[in-house]
């Protein structure tokens, strides 16, 4: 989807440039109200962790996820805390499967509780911090996901405790006096629904099995988008109802009330954000015809990392009505599998696109997820600013980076 009139995005192109990122804070707000019947959202920023959306969530009472050091930090920066409780939850989490010795520090510093991933974080978050809440996270031994590597269960996943293990896991929390808070399951992204139940029978059976007391339940993320016309919209009814169910199963077992929490990063942001480019050159190639514009995978990932599907659009820039033509839409980078249509393993697809000329835009939607935060400086391109349109407002939100921040970490 794209929430902007292309005379809005025309003037963003304007007076930002392109590439730009432009995000609408009604499609996030929108997409926060279809969550509100879980007692706890809990944003998984590394969708995009830009500190001015982080500070949207925060007013709107989502807590957030943090993958790294960094993204504790910009959730700091972000007027959050490890005790910020709306709904009794922790503001911050941070969920790996390992530490480095300065994220160690950093969420003993901050009492930021952690989702273990490992039970040698257990240990070394245990001698460093006796006491500290933790959550564990549970590899039930099967996943799901838009594509392989998406999928974040079962044996080829490195993510989570192994479920076997949950008791070994349980017996290092009661080792160094772990105060523990609940069990997360997170199975992948972007999936399909036809396992849900099986996903939620699954944490039912491990709280059923673990010997010990719990607040919390974590259904993960993974909340797919309809990236595809014609793609459904996941029934967030639904989604809450079993879950909901899990939850009370899970309370009847342990005799009081139990905390549910989910986690989605793509859903809440996805489908605000569009990458707005420029048309820069066409060209025929054999039969096909290449429509290059102005931003690369070094913007937007997902297409070249997973064959990802983004819908595009055109905005003319003399307005003028276009012949529809099968184009491939490519970046300036120099490496081939810089095109933004391309299927899984990297086969160059055609798209039926208006037919464009240098100077015209070419949006990319529901690029909100995963795609500034993905962004490189391959081809020592400088990241691209992004905007954030509120009631009417546009606001400068990342301003572009400068090649003289590129090189400043080289002077040494
Ligand atoms: N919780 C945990 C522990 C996660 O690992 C993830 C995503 C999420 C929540 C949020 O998942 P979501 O609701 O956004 O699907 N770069 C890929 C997605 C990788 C997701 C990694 N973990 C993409 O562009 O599709």
């Amino acid at each position: 989807m794209n929430p902007f009139t292309d005379d809005t995005l025309r003037a963003l192109a304007r007076q930002h440039g392109t590439p730009l990122w432009v995000y609408d804070a009604a499609t996030i707000r929108q997409r926060i109200a279809d969550l509100r019947a879980f007692d706890t959202i809990r944003y998984a920023q590394k969708a995009n962790s830009n500190t001015h959306l982080l500070r949207l969530m925060r007013a709107e009472g989502v807590v957030v996820d943090a993958v790294s050091r960094g993204e504790i930090l910009r959730a700091l920066a972000a007027g959050y805390s490890a005790d910020d409780a709306p709904c009794g939850a922790s503001g911050i989490v941070f969920t790996a499967d390992l530490f480095d010795a300065a994220t160690l520090a950093t969420v003993v510093e901050h009492r930021v509780p952690v989702n273990a991933g490992s039970i040698d974080m257990l240990h070394q978050l245990g001698a460093a911090s006796p006491g500290h809440k933790v959550w564990l996270r549970i590899n039930p031994g099967f996943g799901h996901g838009h594509s392989n590597k998406t999928n974040t269960g079962g044996e080829h996943s490195k993510h989570g405790i192994w479920h076997a293990q949950l008791d070994a896991a349980l017996a290092a929390v009661r080792q160094h006096g772990l105060q523990l808070v609940g069990l997360h399951m997170h199975i992948g992204s972007g999936v399909d629904y036809g396992h849900l139940q099986q996903v939620c029978q699954a944490m039912v059976d491990l709280v059923k099995r673990a010997d010990c007391d719990l607040q919390a339940i974590s259904a993960g993320g993974g909340l797919s988008i309809p990236y595809r016309e014609g793609d459904a919209r996941i029934n967030t009814t639904h989604y809450f109802s079993l879950w909901n169910t899990a939850r009370q199963a899970v309370a009847t077992h342990l005799g009081h009330g139990v905390h549910l929490e989910i986690e989605p990063g793509r859903y809440l942001v996805a489908e605000s954000g569009v990458l707005l480019t420029e048309v820069r050159a066409t060209k025929p190639m054999g039969d096909n015809r290449f429509t290059l514009v102005d931003a690369g995978f070094s913007d937007l990932m997902r297409p070249s990392m997973y064959g990802a599907y983004h819908a595009m659009s055109l905005i003319a820039q003399d307005g003028t009505p276009r012949a529809t033509v099968d184009t491939v839409v490519a970046g300036p980078l120099c490496e081939s599998g810089d095109v933004f249509t391309q299927g899984d393993g990297g086969v160059v697809q055609r798209r039926a696109l208006p037919e464009a000329r240098v100077g015209d835009l070419l949006v990319l939607h529901d690029a909100g997820a995963y795609g500034a935060s993905m962004s490189s400086n391959y081809n020592s391109r400088p990241l691209a600013a992004e905007v954030l349109v509120d009631g009417g407002q546009a606001r400068l939100i990342r301003r572009r980076q400068s090649f003289g921040e590129l090189l400043a970490l080289e002077v040494v």
